[in-house]
Parts: structure tokens; sequence; C-alpha cells
């Protein structure tokens, strides 16, 4: 047993925020933002706007994408580092906003959270526990930066993407890596400080990034798992149609595309949205499904806090 996307969606802010306009308030120009990321432009949440609407339209696109009801899902997963409240969960109050009455999970995993997503989706599928599942990928890092370091607020934009998933015989193949004590501080947000009279923690709860760090921890650990995916399958890149990454630096992207050649196989986006965590690469897939053909073979690949990476090979 494995799994078939059969519907996708979007959500995406209406404030469109372009490097000029970053440049208009913080020492920064669109000649560094475009030249060290390829970064032009992000969507970010203003307003009353929340990362549930946004989620709720992702969803709802999906479903109609998928031709399917809300009724029809057994199991609702959303991606987030966090969602519009603490408590409850975003896939409960998704799950609301929708109509669903189902299991529900949110899983934590920043960028890598799509990929974990389908790797506890396809456990559901192939123990028969769910038949149709839908997931969104929901982020909101505008609120997580930290506006006055440049260095990080640059980076980011908000965003939601959705997949209604269902049974099929072809099982994805996955490759996941977790560094963890080896490295995660190199990229975290603390929690805040609270008011407890017993604890003494003070932090702003921002997110912190060591960039050059990241950065050679992205190309390494990006090989790393393409590699093992190819290798466990007897494939070689040339096997495969479409490699969908997560879109943090068109410089990361390209240097997957020198170690492993086929620019044509690795398409980005992240010119226009900026690193959306871990809503940015089945937003890349809902841009770039017109050019799948049934049968293709699509790597999927993120990195990320943890430190995290998992990629996932899926026939589409
Ligand atoms: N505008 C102008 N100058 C800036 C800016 C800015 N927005 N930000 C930093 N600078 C300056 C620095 O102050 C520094 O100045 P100095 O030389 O006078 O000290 C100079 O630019 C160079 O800074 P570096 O940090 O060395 O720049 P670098 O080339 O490493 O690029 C970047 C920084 C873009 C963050 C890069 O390191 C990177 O992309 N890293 C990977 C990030 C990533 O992939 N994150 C993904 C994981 S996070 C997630 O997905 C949730």
């Amino acid at each position: 047993m494995g799994l078939k996307i059969i519907g996708t969606g979007c959500g995406l802010p209406g404030k469109i925020v372009t490097n000029n306009d970053l440049a208009a308030i913080m020492d920064t120009s669109d000649e560094w933002i475009s030249q060290r990321t390829g970064i032009r432009q992000r969507r970010i949440l203003s307003g009353s706007e929340t990362l549930l609407e946004l989620s709720a339209e992702a969803a709802a696109g999906a479903l109609q994408d998928a031709g399917a009801s809300p009724e029809e899902i057994d199991l609702l997963i959303v991606t987030t580092v966090g969602g519009d409240y603490k408590t409850p969960s975003m896939s409960c109050l998704l799950a609301g906003e929708l109509g669903i009455n189902c299991i529900t999970l949110d899983i934590n995993m920043a960028c890598c959270g799509f990929v974990y997503a389908l790797n506890a989706a396809n456990a559901y599928l192939g123990a028969d526990m769910a038949k149709k599942i839908l997931i969104v990928s929901a982020e909101a890092l505008s609120r997580l930066t930290d506006w006055t370091d440049r260095s990080t607020c640059v980076l980011f934009g908000d965003a939601a993407a959705a997949v209604v998933l269902e049974q099929a015989d072809s099982a994805p193949v996955f490759s996941m890596e977790l560094r963890g004590k080896d490295g995660w501080e190199h990229l975290h947000a603390a929690r805040g400080t609270d008011n407890c009279p017993f604890n003494d923690f003070e932090n702003n709860g921002f997110l912190r990034m060591d960039g050059q760090d990241i950065y050679k921890f992205a190309v390494s650990s990006i090989t790393a798992r393409i590699h093992e995916i190819l290798n466990t399958c007897s494939l070689s890149i040339d096997d495969i149609d479409t490699v969908l990454l997560h879109q943090a630096n068109l410089r990361i992207i390209k240097g997957a595309v020198t170690r492993f050649g086929s620019p044509e196989k690795f398409p980005h986006n992240i010119e226009n949205y900026g690193n959306t965590s871990s809503a940015s690469v089945p937003l890349l897939l809902h841009e770039t499904k017109d050019r799948f053909r049934p049968g293709d073979k699509l790597i999927l690949c993120a990195f990320g806090a943890g430190l995290a990476s998992a990629a996932c090979l899926l026939k589409w």
C-alpha cells in the first residue's frame, strides 16, 4: 500500500512586501537580498488576516481539486511552527472551520514538516486507518522573526498550502535524518518569557539563525538525502522527473543543481514567496503540478530546525 496526491491548493496573504518595501524601513537593499537569496518579494499576514483563513482556503482548494468532500477526510494533519493559538491546535481549529470531525494532528517540524506529514500519512494509509487524508502546511514566520534583525527578517514569508492524499499501490520512499544535539542551536526560537514566579527564563522568543552554518547544513543534507533515496531505489537522477526542494535560498537550490545537474528538474518560486518553512514544498508542488505526468517520479526534499532533513520519493 502507498499513497497518491489527488488534490492541491494554497492560501496566500493579500499583502505583498517587496525588497524595496523592506529597504524603506531598515538598512538593507533589493540588491543585497536578491543577490544573496534570490528573494524579490514575500507575502505577509496583515490587518485582521489569520493563518486559519489561509489554511481553510488552501484546504478548500485541495478538496475541490481532489473532488473530495470534507466528510471523506479521515485524518487532518497541519504542519506549523506556530498557529493562531497556542491551544487549541491549528488542526483542531481547521477541522472546526471545515466541518470535519476526524483525528487531527499538528506537526511542528519547521521546514521539514510537510515531508514528516507525508511519512505519518503513509503509515495511516498503509495500516488502513484512513482512506483519505488532508495535509495543510501553514506558516506565519513573520510572527516569529525579529523585525530588528535584518539578517533573518528579510528571508521569510507567510503562506499555507494543502494536499489531499488517498491510498494507492506505489509506496513512497523516505530518507530522514535528525542531528539532534549536533547543532540545533544554530536555528531556533526559544519560548518567550512567561510570568511564572518560580522561574527566571527570559527570552523574546524570536527566531535566531546562524546563516552560514545553516547554509552548509542545507547543502550537505540535501545532497545526502537525495543520494540516499537514489541508492535505496537503485535509481540515478536521470530517472527522476522533478525535485521539489525547500525554498530557503536560490543559491542553495543552485548548489544542488551543480551537484546533480539538470536545472530544469529543480523548479523554484522563492523569488515570489521567500522562505515559507513547511509550506514551501507543497506550495511549489501546487504551482508546478501542471508539468507532471501520471507516473512521474518526484523527490521532495527539505531541511531546517532540528536540525532535521527529510526527503520523499513518490509517484505522481
Ligand atoms: N541587508 C544588508 N546587509 C545585510 C543583511 C541585509 N538584510 N543581512 C546581513 N547583512 C550584512 C551582514 O551584516 C554582513 O555585514 P558585514 O560583512 O559588514 O559584517 C554581511 O551582510 C554578510 O552577512 P553574512 O551573514 O555573512 O551573509 P551571507 O552571505 O552568509 O548570507 C544568508 C546570509 C542569506 C542568511 C545565508 O547565510 C543563508 O541563506 N543561509 C541559509 C539560511 C537558510 O537556509 N535558512 C533555512 C533554514 S530556516 C528555515 O527554513 C525555517
